[in-house]
């Protein structure tokens, strides 16, 4: 089989590799459609710290079973399944309050372990979820990054009362948006960036009211406008985000961070104090799997409008640096495999 891995930071080889065999409890997946995400990219540059090479990168992948290892139903041969790539030990602290996202012993596949830009692909049978029919194979592709939504959204209990704030309009920003209106129903979405495209890729997503803040101050239209967002998501993760965050919120707002700088973010007690609110993170996706496909089902949630690309899993070294290059023209990128 073929297999796209990173031998070491800026180097990508399609590899040549032995058809792996599943092990107990384990299933091999046939993948059909992986989507690039910004990881997959900051493992190729080398900005991950997490990771450790050679490594399959791919963590947002979608294909059938076709070979079950000891212990796993025979009758899940030829499931379609979207990946859980979060693999968790199950009796940890973080696991047993629900958060096996952050697992003591977390291991993400297409990061710590090889993961689905791949023609086969092994993981844990608990990980690989069923996609019923009705869902076609270019969104259970797109399951992963809207559990991230999901993940993000679940946080904050949001509700028809809420005007929310989503800072970007990349991949995350758009799941986000569209959770926040299409599955919650919350009153308005505001997103601000500062690319024009990406903007009407939001408001093609739901969103309301879309702001270049390159063009014009965030701060001085919510003000024209008297708006004062109730819950504030920053998928643009720059650390400068949050103080600004918190000026704009309103009093018992919450704000939901999603970024990994390790640059800090300034902030006075004051300006969260004085209006009681509640900072809450969010990684990864603690069993969100069955949520997004369920949404999927009832046609909720629409990813077709994020994927702008596919490519040929052979082209991934142009599919990366075009994902990498033009922000303008692209959102999500697919890839196939075993066409
Ligand atoms: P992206 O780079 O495609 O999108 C970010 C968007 O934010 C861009 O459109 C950019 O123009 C915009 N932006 C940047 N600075 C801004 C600012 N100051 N104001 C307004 N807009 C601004 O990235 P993607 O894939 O959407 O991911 C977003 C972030 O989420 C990344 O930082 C990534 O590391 C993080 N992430 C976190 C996850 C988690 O589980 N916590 C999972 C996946 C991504
Ligand atoms: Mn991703
Ligand atoms: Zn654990």
């Amino acid at each position: 089989m073929k297999s796209i891995v990173i031998k070491q930071p800026n180097q990508l080889e399609i590899e040549t590799r032995a058809l792996p065999q599943p092990g107990a409890g384990e299933v091999r997946v046939k993948v059909k459609l992986a989507g690039i995400c910004g990881s997959d990219s900051h493992i190729y540059r080398g900005h991950n710290p997490f990771a450790r090479y050679p490594r399959v990168i791919g963590h947002e992948f979608f294909g059938i079973i076709d070979a079950i290892g000891e212990g796993v139903a025979p009758s899940r041969l030829g499931e379609r399944v979207a990946v859980d790539p979060v693999i968790s030990c199950g009796h940890c602290y973080p696991c047993s309050v629900g958060k096996p996202n952050v697992c003591t012993s977390l291991v993400v596949l297409g990061v710590h372990r090889d993961g689905g830009f791949s023609e086969y692909a092994v993981v844990p049978a608990r990980n690989a979820w069923v996609v019923p029919d009705v869902i076609p194979d270019e969104h259970a592709v797109m399951i992963e990054p809207f559990t991230i939504a999901a993940n993000v959204t679940g946080q904050v209990n949001p509700g028809a009362q809420d005007i929310a704030l989503v800072y970007g309009a990349g991949p995350m920003g758009l799941t986000t948006i569209q959770v926040l209106k299409h599955v919650y129903q919350v009153k308005q979405v505001i997103v601000v960036d500062r690319i024009e495209e990406r903007l009407e890729m939001a408001q093609r997503s739901g969103a309301d009211l879309a702001i270049n803040n390159l063009q014009q101050s965030l701060a001085a239209i919510l003000e024209e406008k008297g708006i004062q967002p109730t819950l504030i998501v920053d998928a643009a993760c720059h650390p400068a985000i949050l103080q600004e965050a918190a000026l704009l919120a309103s009093p018992a707002a919450r704000i939901v961070l999603m970024g990994f700088s390790s640059e800090p973010s300034s902030i006075t007690q004051q300006s969260i104090t004085g209006k009681e609110i509640s900072i809450f993170t969010s990684r990864l996706n603690a069993m969100k799997f069955p949520i997004v496909i369920d949404w999927l089902s009832r046609g909720l949630i629409d990813p077709t409008t994020l994927i702008t690309h596919t490519f040929g899993y052979q082209h991934i070294t142009d599919a990366l640096e075009l994902f990498e290059k033009n922000q303008r023209q692209c959102c999500k990128v697919l890839l196939t495999f075993n066409p």
